[in-house]
């Protein structure tokens, strides 16, 4: 053997030695990979990121789009044209100057650029795209609402919250997939968990991806998207208002996180729960008072009705549930518990009336989560339908004389469904259809 065999076996001896005593004494053999820092992987550029369809006001006649860059780009525009079968290369698109505003977080300072496409036409799809002129996104497709109370769908989203890249996307994904012609998405509240993490907010916008350029959303805001010292702890996460375009028809300094809108048959209406309970009161009976859609759905993050005692909300309850009662709102979509809780109809009288009175007259108060942190539920009188330890997502049917509601596990299949229809004297009634899948309380 050669000189230089007998050194290449006794190299190889030792290293399988050397393992061996690393793995006795629990060394690690191979040094762990660095963690991917957030102010790397969230770093804007000069290539738009975040970028985010929102109702700003008539969804037939509008349209907003936000998106992020890096403060390089100090003038943006949107290019918007009809959605055409030819390449667009051939078109002539409009192109709108964007609102520019610098945003710092505790990462970086970026650019978010805003435009509002007006004067649309009703169902209609058009094309549009975000950039500086020279760094364009790809082209993007959204659809306008019609002007007439034609049937749509639309997407719920409880708590998103934690472990948004991992745990959430698959959520909005499938969601996406079970109905990818939603007219809109309702995220009620606590979007992410620190309100001023920026690397979260990245997380969110990531886990939505190019869905969030092609479906508008909209949104409640939760206790997390507030912060600050205490006791001044009602700070809105910066992010709000530089990233969502929500209509500005809420009370005097509550805008974007409280206002409403009118959906084909349905009026929505966004309240904030975190504060300034009775100035939302006052506007709320003038919203819900004045219309004349044949729906109307309120959403927002604090439940009227808690899924187990103890995390009631008895202020908003008493200020708010009253006027719910009187111009009938249909179906309430909220949040915070963490777990999955629909009640019959709830009307003036108490909650623990027997179960069969609850078909009749009232509102469906629903509470959702579509993260993955979970609070155990409790027994309550009212709830027909609950499950703990479950991701989930509901896709919502409005139509004239029937609105009906769907709620899906995060692997898409069933666990709760409904409908309402109206009764003679206009108020509604509850036709369950909850599906022979084991209950999950
Ligand atoms: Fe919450």
């Amino acid at each position: 053997m050669s000189a230089a065999c007998t050194w290449v076996r006794a190299f190889g001896e030792r290293v399988v030695l050397g393992g061996v005593f690393a793995l006795l004494v629990g060394w690690p053999l191979f040094a762990e990979p660095p963690k991917a820092d957030p102010a790397e992987v969230y770093r804007p550029s000069l290539v738009p990121d975040r970028i985010l369809l929102s109702i700003p006001g008539d969804p037939s006649r509008t349209m907003a789009v936000t998106w992020r860059t890096s403060t390089v780009i100090e003038q943006a525009w949107a290019e918007i044209t009809r959605a055409t079968a030819e390449p667009l290369s051939g078109s002539t698109p409009r192109r709108i100057p964007a609102r520019t505003e610098r945003l710092e977080t505790d990462l970086f300072e970026a650019h978010y650029h805003t435009v509002i496409f007006e004067d649309l036409a009703p169902q209609t799809r058009y094309a549009y795209r975000v950039g500086d002129g020279v760094n364009w996104s790809p082209w993007h497709h959204f659809q306008t609402a019609s002007d007439k109370p034609e049937p749509f769908r639309f997407l719920y989203f409880g708590d998103a919250q934690n472990d948004i890249a991992s745990h959430w996307s698959r959520v909005i994904r499938e969601a996406f997939q079970t109905e990818p012609r939603a007219a809109f998405l309702l995220h009620a509240g606590d979007l992410i968990n620190r309100w001023n993490r920026d690397a979260e907010w990245g997380e969110w916008h990531a886990a939505g991806g190019w869905i969030n350029g092609c479906i508008p959303s909209i949104a409640a805001a939760g206790n997390h998207e507030y912060g600050g010292v205490p006791p001044l702890s009602s700070v809105l996460t910066p992010n709000w208002r530089a990233q969502f375009e929500f209509p500005r028809n809420g009370p005097e300094g509550l805008h974007e996180t409280v206002y409403y809108f009118d959906y084909q048959a349905a009026r929505i209406v966004v309240l904030n729960s975190n504060l300034a309970f009775q100035e939302q009161a006052t506007w709320l009976e003038s919203v819900l008072r004045d219309h004349d859609r044949p729906w109307t759905i309120v959403s927002m993050h604090h439940p009227i009705y808690s899924a187990r005692p103890g995390r009631d909300n008895p202020v908003i309850r008493s200020l708010w549930k009253p006027l719910f009662d009187r111009y009938r709102v249909a179906l309430v979509l909220q949040g915070h518990d963490h777990s999955y809780m629909r009640s019959g109809l709830l009307g003036e009288s108490a909650p623990d009336e027997p179960i069969q009175r609850q078909m009749s007259g009232g509102t469906v108060y629903v509470i959702s989560v579509s993260g993955p942190k979970m609070y155990d539920l409790g027994w309550q009188p009212f709830t027909r339908r609950a499950a703990r330890n479950t991701q989930m997502y509901q896709v919502i049917e409005v139509a004239v004389d029937k609105l009906r509601f769907e709620a899906r596990m995060a692997d898409g299949r069933l666990y709760d469904a409904f409908h309402l229809t109206r009764n003679a004297d206009g108020s509604v009634q509850l036709h369950d259809e909850i599906p022979s899948v084991p209950d999950r309380r």
